[in-house]
């Protein structure tokens, strides 16, 4: 047992209906995989032991083993190796956020300081390599090569998207199809992965396999468009992580993509000049083009339309409030202000 105390935070049911709905339907099973999640996550030595208690005070959205549970539900029903799968796909998030945090230097995280920021980087890398190399260990409890297949192969691609984000630092010319390659890597691989064992572990057909890796998958982006709307007009105090840092570190999102190849050429030679040295006004100096742009209404009609393609993929499954409350999902990930 763990003596690590979880708080909630403005991810609590009554933030938004759709939460409430979740925790009705697969509230015990989420508590669960929190619980396989804290007691693998164990640790005698009292610097990993502090360092646990950290990041685990605050819980975030849990929106991966949400699509995992939700998905074994509207398949046929969640089985104790969802749990597990749960548990396991949280725990690869939360390292890459951690890894993630040293790449934009970010100072908060779930509402309390980065790693990188209470500790130092090289806590952040090793700590980081512990909860991947923890999420793996838990996957071999299981006892099947598929999942540890499954989730290796997801990991892989998450970290060939974050790399491919870091050499495309920098780059004013990005292209939204390299866009779209880095996030459909580091973002919607993970919530791909989601569906598709939620679905397998319930027994379903490779159709319905293949149709909820697509609904994690459409979501995965239109959850980091949304994403990547917030690092621009979000509000710190409701994300509850470091905001602006996409600028901060040069990586183009597909707002300031679709804004550069819109603006007449001597506003986008502006706008470049901002972004090639970013500093703590350049959200507020990028307004004013923005508002003389359709690249917000873009951005959002865009993760609209892949959270609709998600909601399509569900068509496949018979009706059931688990199905219903995916779509619900597909929704919120979109609309979301935190
Ligand atoms: C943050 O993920 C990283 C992205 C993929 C945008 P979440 O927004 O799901 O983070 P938590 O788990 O709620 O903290
Ligand atoms: C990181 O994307 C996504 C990961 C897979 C870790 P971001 O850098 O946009 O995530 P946040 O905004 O820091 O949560
Ligand atoms: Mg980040
Ligand atoms: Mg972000």
């Amino acid at each position: 047992m763990t003596d690590h105390t979880v708080e909630s935070t403005s991810t609590s049911p009554s933030a938004n209906p759709i939460l409430a709905e979740v925790e009705a339907a697969i509230g015990a099973d989420l508590l669960a995989a929190e619980q396989i999640l804290a007691d693998e996550l164990q640790s005698e030595n009292p610097y990993i032991h502090d360092i646990l208690s950290h990041v685990t005070r605050f819980k975030g959205k849990r929106l991966r083993p949400m699509l995992l549970l939700l998905t074994a539900q509207a398949c046929g029903g969640v089985k104790k190796e969802h749990r597990t799968l749960a548990a396991v796909v949280e725990m690869i998030h939360l390292a890459t956020l951690v890894h993630d945090d040293v790449l934009d230097d970010a100072e908060t995280r779930r509402h309390v300081a980065t790693v990188n920021a209470r500790w130092n980087t090289e806590t952040s890398v090793l700590f980081g390599d512990y909860l991947f190399t923890h999420s793996f260990h838990l996957t071999s409890s299981l006892g099947t090569a598929e999942a540890c297949r499954l989730i290796g192969r997801a990991t892989n691609r998450v970290c060939e998207g974050e790399l491919s984000q870091i050499k495309e630092r920098g780059n004013l010319d990005l292209s939204e199809e390299t866009y779209f390659r880095i996030i459909e890597g580091k973002t919607a691989e993970l919530c791909a992965l989601c569906g598709h064992l939620g679905a397998l572990h319930a027994g379903a057909g490779t159709d319905v396999i293949a149709a909820m890796d697509r609904y994690g998958r459409q979501l995965g982006l239109a959850f980091q468009i949304a994403d990547d709307l917030l690092d621009l007009v979000g509000v710190e105090k409701k994300t509850g992580k470091t905001l602006g840092s996409d600028l901060d570190k040069q990586k183009l999102t597909l707002p300031i993509i679709r804004l550069l190849s819109t603006l007449p050429e001597s506003e986008a030679a502006e706008v470049r000049q901002l972004l090639a040295h970013p500093d703590e006004n350049t959200r507020e100096r990028l307004t004013p083009y923005f508002n003389r742009s359709d690249a917000m209404k873009y951005t959002q009609q865009t993760a609209l339309r892949l959270a609709g393609e998600a909601r399509q993929a569900l068509e496949i499954l018979p009706n059931s409030g688990a199905r219903r409350i995916l779509a619900g999902i597909a929704d919120f990930a979109v609309r979301r202000s935190f």
